[in-house]
């Protein structure tokens, strides 16, 4: 279920450039992105004469044009110019969509544009806060965006999957589950463990650590994990992380259809931020272990599509992911006039 009137990532701002139309399909429709006069703009990838991705043709002056016939289209959709003849005012403009621009993201409103907030824009400020480094990329991933929100908000998974940043044990740690309006935090502690390889490396633990590992769903499709880990009774629980490294990861989940999703990932760190040894040790962490969940969760669409009847069992690992699920049922069924702001 894709849900709508949200705003999803479309892109890096960085993929969008001037005079290059990005073609790209995001929440099931063809939308097709490029940088006006330095703004990000969104049109419909489907050029109103006679269906062509618009994404084929170029821009010219500054407005996009078609390259079957030549029809131009400026930044706002408007039919500018038709070869052969001039602009009759019946001329079919092409659906613009709404798009911010924040935190190196290009943002777009999936829904009915009137309704198009900015402030329901989840938070995704460590992606470029000085106070963070972070590295990230997009990954195309051949399954249901729910399936990846399920993955992030089952913590069991990663002592399981991610043999460097799991821990044994974490299956069995306890779960403190709380719903806030929209979003679901669930908070964990494993005490006195031994680092997991990729901490132990980033942080240079020799001896035992606390380790956190908090989820927190962000409508409709965000999830942010706070994870990191302290000097085992260095008081972390508490509060103390003096002597901790924590890390902020940000999975943004865009339906490019049903059953794929555009994976934008964010690993941010509060430590070491100008050491490029650390970022570098990171990314390919970051890599390593979201291609682990890749290879899981394609398998698991597969299977799924080969008898999506068949009945599946809730465990109690599962108890966020159901809330989740059910805090998206109850947005989707709301009327549009309720829509509240997701990240406050
Ligand atoms: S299909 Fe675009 S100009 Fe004809
Ligand atoms: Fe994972």
């Amino acid at each position: 279920m894709i849900l709508r009137n949200a705003w999803y990532v479309a892109a890096w701002s960085h993929e969008v450039v001037e005079n290059q139309p990005l073609g790209r399909m995001l929440c099931d429709e063809p939308i097709v992105l490029w940088r006006s006069a330095g703004r990000a703009v969104g049109l419909s990838d489907r050029c109103t004469h006679r269906g062509v991705p618009l994404s084929l043709g170029k821009i010219v002056d500054g407005v996009l044009q078609c390259g079957y016939h030549g029809v131009c289209f400026d930044a706002q959709g408007a039919c500018v110019k038709i070869p052969g003849q001039g602009v009759p005012q019946s001329a079919l403009p092409a659906r613009a969509y709404p798009l911010v621009e924040r935190h190196g993201f290009v943002w777009f409103w999936f829904g009915e544009a009137a309704y198009a907030d900015p402030d329901l824009i989840a938070d995704a400020h460590v992606a470029d806060d000085p106070g963070w480094a972070a590295v990230g990329e997009r990954i195309l991933v051949e399954a249901a965006h729910e399936l990846i929100i399920e993955n992030l908000n089952n913590h069991s998974h990663v002592q399981y999957v991610h043999p460097q940043i799991g821990s044994a044990g974490m299956a069995d740690a306890e779960s403190h589950m709380q719903r806030i309006g929209d979003h679901v935090e669930s908070k964990h502690w494993l005490l006195n463990c031994p680092a997991p390889p990729h901490f132990a490396k980033a942080g240079n633990f020799t001896g035992p650590v606390d380790r956190w590992f908090d989820t927190t769903f962000v409508p409709p499709s965000t999830v942010v994990l706070d994870l990191g880990c302290a000097v085992a009774g260095t008081g972390a629980p508490e509060g103390n992380r003096s002597e901790a490294i924590a890390f902020a990861q940000l999975h943004l989940m865009t339906p490019e259809t049903a059953t794929t999703t555009h994976y934008f990932w964010v690993y941010a760190r509060n430590f070491a931020l100008s050491d490029k040894a650390v970022t570098e040790q990171i990314r390919v962490t970051a890599q390593e272990t979201f291609e682990e969940d890749r290879v899981i969760l394609e398998s698991q669409q597969r299977s799924l599509n080969r008898d999506p009847k068949a009945p599946l069992m809730n465990i109690a690992v599962d108890a966020t992911s159901i809330v989740v699920t059910r805090v998206r049922e109850e947005i989707a069924a709301r009327p549009l006039r309720e829509l509240t702001p997701a990240a406050r």
